[in-house]
């Protein structure tokens, strides 16, 4: 019993070996072998319909595997399934809330369903929404709420019992930019405050990239790379610069735009992040721009972006 006890704490948080799922003739996930450990955001990344949800279902014993297996905090997904919900939080597309009820109370019921005593409760609840920024809003009632203000809430149920594992399925997705960067900021602080172990799925590059300590990259159901996001940084061969100025106009951007060198600008505040087809290029970039007016500070090298491994590695299964 001792011993079965210390392999659960010392386990990783999950682990899988060629997990499976088949609706029919469709593979939904196909042979996920992965290992997380504990403490870390790993992120879950792939666009639509690649299974994501089918693995954290899987993960959840809500759904069976087709062939392989997998283990969640030390309880393996067949036998077990009780105890690794007992023991974990989720987030699923569907938020959970009751519309009709307060924020306060729509936690003191999830409260209750687990069976955490009234005072513990109460401490709890007022700790959760204090630190997402709720708890002078905790006696308005959840119907007239953002889509923000109700996933930040959704977040707080699935951490109520003080779980060990939390899953997060899109968590921002449908979230304006501005609401999904608050609830991002929300999460990373939150979970890294209460220790939980996060699986979170995103197709949202940027998000993985921020958020994740582990980013897996899925598509199609088959895992194609697992590597910290700035691993898969490194991994990327389109050459990136950053060139710091002053004085942009939209004119320049729509140069940069149209230039045959380049692959993609963006702004981001007094930093302008350009990919190249080839490093070669940057001094025609940046002779362009400077005769429109540009005033040039800096130019750096810098490393691709997350999202040109992502698309070589999506694009290399077509
Ligand atoms: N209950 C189901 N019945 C039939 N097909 C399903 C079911 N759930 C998922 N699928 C299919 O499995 C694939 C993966 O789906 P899903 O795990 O929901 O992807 P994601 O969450 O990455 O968008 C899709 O092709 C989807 O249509
Ligand atoms: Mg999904």
């Amino acid at each position: 019993m001792l011993t079965s006890l210390r392999d659960h704490l010392t386990s990783p948080a999950i682990r899988t070996d060629g997990l499976s799922r088949q609706f029919g003739a469709v593979c939904a996930l196909d042979g996920l072998s992965l290992e997380i450990p504990r403490g870390i955001i790993f992120g879950f990344l792939g666009p639509n319909g690649s299974g994501k949800t089918t693995t954290i279902r899987l993960l959840l014993g809500l759904l069976e595997a087709t062939s392989g297996s997998a283990e969640v905090l030390g309880y393996d997904t067949r036998t077990d399934a009780t105890a690794i919900r007992e023991r974990s939080g989720a987030l699923l597309e569907h938020c959970g809330l009751y519309e009709r009820l307060n924020a306060a109370d729509n936690l003191d019921l999830y409260g209750r369903f687990w069976q955490i005593s009234r005072d513990h409760r109460r401490a709890r609840i007022r700790e959760l929404l204090s630190h997402l920024d709720l708890w002078e809003r905790r006696d308005e009632m959840v119907a007239g709420w953002s889509r923000g203000m109700k996933q930040k809430l959704a977040i707080a149920r699935a951490l109520l019992h003080r779980p060990e594992l939390v899953f997060l399925d899109e968590p921002t997705a449908g979230l304006d930019p501005i609401a999904a960067v608050t609830l991002r900021d929300d999460l990373s602080r939150l979970t890294a405050r209460e220790g939980v172990t996060v699986f979170l799925t995103t197709h949202n590059l940027a998000e993985a990239e921020r958020l994740c300590a582990l980013v897996g990259v899925v598509h199609n159901g088959k895992l194609k790379v697992v590597a910290p996001p700035a691993q898969l940084n490194a991994m990327s061969e389109t050459p990136r610069v950053e060139i710091i100025g002053a004085g942009l106009t939209e004119a320049m951007m729509e140069m940069l735009r149209a230039h045959r060198g380049v692959v993609s600008a963006r702004a981001d505040g007094r930093c302008l992040i350009i990919d190249l087809k080839h490093a070669a290029d940057v001094s025609s970039v940046v002779a362009a721009l400077v005769s429109l007016g540009y005033h040039l500070e800096t130019v750096r090298n810098s490393a691709g972006s997350l999202e040109d491994v992502f698309h070589s590695l999506v694009e290399a299964q077509r």
